[in-house]
C-alpha cells in the first residue's frame, strides 16, 4: 500500500519532496527525476531549489523526464509543457537543459514518438523519483480512464473534462485547448523506483480515495499505483477528506522511525 501523509499545505508537502530528492542528488549527482507539470508540484520545485541553493548541491548532471506534451502545440507556445518545464523547472533549479526531457507532440513523427521516449528513459537508467499530480477523473500524465495499466508513452484523446479544467491556461477557452496529447503510460510511470504524488483541494478528494483505497481499475488510472513498490501520497486535508482509513495514515506518518524517510 502507498504511504499516505496528510499535510497542512503544499509548502508542508513540498518541503518532503524536496529533502527527499536533495538527497538523492547529494548521493548520486547523475539521478533521474520524472517530472510533472500542473499545479500541484510547484511548492515542491520552489522547495526543491530552496534546499538546493542552501546545500549548495551540483544539479548539472540531473537528468529529467516530462511525464507529458501537448500534440500539435508549437514547443514555444507559453502553454506548452515544454515551456512550462522550462519555467518552472529548468530554469529556476538550475538544471542543464539539454539534459531535461519532454515527449516530442510534433504531428509529423508523434506516431514513433512515444517508443522513442520510453527507450530514452532506459537509456539513462530509468526514472528515480517521479513527482505526479492526478486529474479530476484520476488521471496521471494524461492518461484518461480507460487507459491500459500497461501502456508505454503514446497519443492519448484528452478528455472534455480535462480538456475544461486545463482552458484556465488557454485564455479560459476550451476550444483553444488540444484534444490531443502524448504521454508516459501508466506502465512507463510505473517503471519509475519512487512515485510521489500531490494532490490538494476537495476537488481531488474523489480521485484521491479512488486511486488509495478503490478498487485498481484503468476506470481510474491512478489505482495502479497500488501495484508499485514504493509510492508517496502526499494530500492536504481537503484532498483527503474522502480518505476512510486517515486516521491510520496519520498515526502511521507520526509514529515512523525517523531514518526511514519517505
Ligand atoms: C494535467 C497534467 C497532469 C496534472 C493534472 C492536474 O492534466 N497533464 O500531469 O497532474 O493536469 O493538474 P493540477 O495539479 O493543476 O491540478
Amino acid at each position: 500500500m502507498a504511504e499516505v501523509i496528510i499535510v497542512r499545505s503544499q509548502q508542508e508537502a513540498g518541503a518532503i519532496y524536496a529533502h527527499c530528492v536533495a538527497n538523492l542528488i547529494a548521493r548520486k549527482p547523475d539521478c533521474v527525476l520524472g517530472l510533472a507539470t500542473g499545479s500541484s508540484p510547484l511548492a515542491a520545485y520552489t522547495e526543491l531549489a530552496k534546499e538546493i541553493k542552501e546545500r549548495h548541491l551540483d544539479v548539472s548532471h540531473v537528468c529529467g523526464f516530462a511525464l507529458d506534451e501537448y500534440a500539435g502545440l508549437d514547443p514555444s507556445h507559453p502553454e506548452s509543457y515544454r515551456s512550462v518545464i522550462t519555467r518552472t523547472v529548468v530554469e529556476p533549479l538550475g538544471f542543464t537543459p539539454e539534459l531535461v526531457h519532454v515527449p516530442d507532440g510534433n504531428l509529423d513523427t508523434i506516431e514513433h514518438a512515444g517508443q522513442q521516449y520510453d527507450a530514452a528513459i532506459e537509456a539513462a537508467g530509468g526514472v528515480d523519483v517521479q513527482i505526479l499530480g492526478i486529474g479530476t477523473d484520476g488521471h496521471i500524465g494524461f492518461n484518461e480512464p480507460g487507459s491500459s495499466l500497461a501502456s508505454g508513452t503514446r497519443i492519448k484523446t484528452l478528455t472534455e473534462q480535462t480538456r475544461e479544467d486545463n482552458a484556465r491556461f488557454f485564455d479560459g477557452n476550451v476550444d483553444n485547448v488540444p484534444t490531443h496529447c502524448i504521454t508516459q503510460g501508466i506502465g512507463t510511470i510505473m517503471k519509475a523506483r519512487h512515485l510521489v504524488l500531490l494532490a490538494f483541494g476537495s476537488g481531488k478528494a474523489e480521485a484521491i480515495a479512488e486511486t488509495v483505497e478503490g478498487g485498481v481499475s484503468s476506470f481510474c488510472p491512478a489505482s495502479a499505483l497500488q501495484l508499485h513498490p514504493h509510492v508517496t501520497v502526499i494530500v492536504d486535508e481537503k484532498a483527503a477528506s474522502k480518505l476512510r482509513n486517515k486516521d491510520y495514515y496519520r498515526h502511521a506518518y507520526a509514529h515512523k522511525p525517523a531514518w526511514q524517510g519517505i
